[in-house]
């Protein structure tokens, strides 16, 4: 750069102040100015480029035949072709490097014959710049593209889609192809559509700025899931709206799992429930139990004694004790159906083929429910076998198939299924009071009314009918509820009004071997016996004791008795004594009466 003199022309500075290279060149091609600007831009002094031809200088090698082409062309026909044009070219700079440049090129007088006057701006830096910004959105468009756990799209103004990424794809199942251009409302519900949901939002969107929300969206099969979706307005620099981004994500595992949650909770506080009034009844049942034994024993004894009396007071007495023992024989049986409910029932589990036993109990049940309900059996192949009360079970059975006629009183049919299972961990997480395993599973399916889930709710409650008073004590499926619980089972209502009922049963598979004497009864037999027999009585109600004692006695037996089972086994050794018959309560405090008397039959 040279210094300048004050007396230089207002044109020569405007000149070389400029921020582009600007050279003027003859018609033969030689440099006739160059500003300082060009000196920078090339690395060529002024003194230096002056005179030179400036294809040489300044243009790549490979260029310069078409440089002189065009020159020449122009000068021939006086065609401009690319002058006064912005042209974008490779320029060659002293050391040897090419670099962008653009360009304006006038043609000019000089010196009385023709010249030309280049503009020449360095794109260098803007290059770099576009290159950079075009590579940071590459990446982004790869991230959003490669993203799958989210459908990531845009939409124009009037929500059309017009990107479209791989997650959306995965998510709403459509290929790109087939989805840009098509309108956003297509994911919504039908309901929602013709509400306007779709409108609604982008209206929202481009008022607020974003919405948020959640609801349920429609695949490409038709098939819906639950998305949680922000839309979100875009705006130009002028601040026009040009579209919108959305982003959706499928959270249809994370409600299911909420809502397993939710069931779980309200399963194990029903259970709880459930445990919380068996506990109460199962308490006030063995206690009514006992006083009962006493009545019905004690009316017995009166009835014997009714037979010293004369003709008349003997007949209305007679009449007026057999009043009473039919009232307490009512009251037993109520009390016995609230201790199968809380689970203190005296079962005789035993291995059992359930398809044998519900082809026999269908037999039955069509015979009790009458011609207007069909009833069916459906064994499942390989049937695993059970350990499980018989007698209980079939009453269990005939509950449910009584609780089906009442529920179908136009009569239809009655379906007994059977087949083997497996409650995995995620049935266990919805109905915590299961373990996982093997289970065979029997189901009573009806096609009458259905139940409400508020009924089936409280249906095993004790008490809880929904029957008249003298249709239902509401005690039937409490004590196939205990009965099933205390054979280590599940059951479980699945109902809706008008669509029937089937209620599922599920007892645990049994893997033991069958034996021919299995289980060979004790504490069953005739008890009008012979004389002098020793029958050892265990019972903690000193006045039940008593009255068996004194019953028992009149019978002719010889009696001990014991409070409880450390009592009577004690009994049981000291004595040495032959013990023909051990009568025991089953609920006893410490050891219960089923331990007694397998620790009774060890000795
Ligand atoms: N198969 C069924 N269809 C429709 N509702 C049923 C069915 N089974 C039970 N329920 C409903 O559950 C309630 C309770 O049944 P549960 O067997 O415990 O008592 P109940 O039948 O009313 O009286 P009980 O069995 O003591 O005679 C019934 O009152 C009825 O509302
Ligand atoms: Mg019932």
């Amino acid at each position: 750069m040279r210094s300048r003199s004050p007396r230089e022309s207002p044109l020569d500075l405007l000149l070389h102040t400029a921020l582009d290279a600007v050279i003027v060149m003859s018609a033969d091609g030689k440099i006739a100015e160059w500003n300082d600007y060009a000196g920078t831009m090339f690395g060529w002094r002024r003194d230096e480029a002056l005179g030179r031809n400036m294809a040489e200088l300044i243009i790549p090698e490979r260029l310069r035949a078409a440089h002189a082409e065009g020159l020449r062309h122009f000068l021939d026909t006086g065609e401009e072709g690319y002058l006064r044009q912005r042209i974008e070219l490779p320029a060659l700079h002293r050391s040897g490097r090419e670099f962008p440049v653009e360009v304006r090129i006038s043609p000019i007088e000089l010196d009385g014959g023709t010249g030309f006057v280049g503009c020449l701006r360095d794109l260098s830096a803007r290059r770099a710049l576009q290159q950079e910004l075009h590579e940071a959105e590459r990446q982004f468009r790869i991230l959003v593209e490669s993203i799958t756990d989210y459908a990531i799209y845009m939409l124009d103004p009037e929500g059309r889609v017009t990107t479209w990424n791989s997650g959306a794809q995965r998510i709403k199942g459509y290929r790109a192809d087939e989805i840009i251009g098509q309108h956003f409302s297509r994911f919504y519900t039908e309901e929602e559509q013709s509400a306007g949901a779709p409108a609604q939002m982008l209206r929202e969107a481009a008022e607020e700025g974003k919405v948020v929300a959640e609801g349920w969206r429609i695949r490409k099969d038709g098939s819906r899931f639950a998305a949680s979706t922000v839309l979100e307005a875009i705006h130009d620099q002028e601040g026009a709206l040009i579209g919108f981004a959305k982003i959706t994500r499928d959270i249809t595992a994370q409600r299911e799992s909420q809502e397993l949650l939710k069931r779980a909770g309200e399963q194990l506080l029903q259970a709880g429930k459930m445990e919380a009034i068996g506990q109460l009844t199962g308490g006030v049942a063995h206690d009514f139990n006992n006083l009962l034994t006493i009545i019905i024993g004690n009316l017995a004894i009166a009835e014997r004694e009714v037979e010293g009396l004369p003709e008349g007071p003997a007949n209305r007495l007679r009449r007026s004790l057999a009043s009473a023992e039919r009232g307490a024989q009512r009251a037993a049986m109520l009390t016995q159906r609230l201790l199968a409910f809380s689970r203190r029932q005296l079962l005789d589990p035993r291995p059992l083929d359930l398809n044998k036993l519900i082809a026999a109990e269908a037999d039955f049940l069509q015979r009790t429910l009458g011609e207007a309900i069909e009833v069916e059996a459906v064994g499942g192949g390989g049937l695993w076998r059970v350990e499980v009360d018989q007698n209980e079970f079939e009453s269990a059975l005939l509950n449910l198939a009584i609780n089906a006629r009442d529920a179908m009183p136009d009569g239809r049919k009655l379906t007994l299924e059977t087949g083997n299972t497996f409650l995995d961990q995620n049935y266990c997480r919805a109905n915590p009071e299961v373990l996982p395993g093997q289970y065979v599973m029997i189901s009573v399916t009806d096609n009458g009314t259905g139940m409400t889930k508020e009924v089936i709710d409280r249906a095993f409650e004790p008490f809880f009918s929904t029957k008249s008073v003298d249709a239902g004590t509401g005690l039937g499926l409490s004590q196939v509820y205990g009965f099933i619980k205390q054979s280590g089972g599940h059951i479980k209502i699945y109902s809706e009004p008008g669509e029937g009922t089937t209620v599922k049963i599920y007892l645990p598979r049994y893997t033991g071997k069958v034996t021919a004497d299995e289980g060979e009864a004790l504490e069953s037999g005739d008890v009008e016996g012979r004389t002098g027999e020793t029958i050892l009585i265990v019972e903690d109600d000193a006045d039940v004791r008593t009255f068996l004692v004194e019953a028992l006695r009149e019978l002719n037996y010889r009696t001990l008795s014991a409070a409880d089972a450390p009592a009577a086994l004690r009994i049981i050794d000291q004595k040495n004594a032959r013990i023909d018959l051990l009568l025991s309560d089953v609920v006893l405090p410490g050891m219960n009466g089923r331990e007694l008397m397998a620790e009774a039959r060890k000795q």
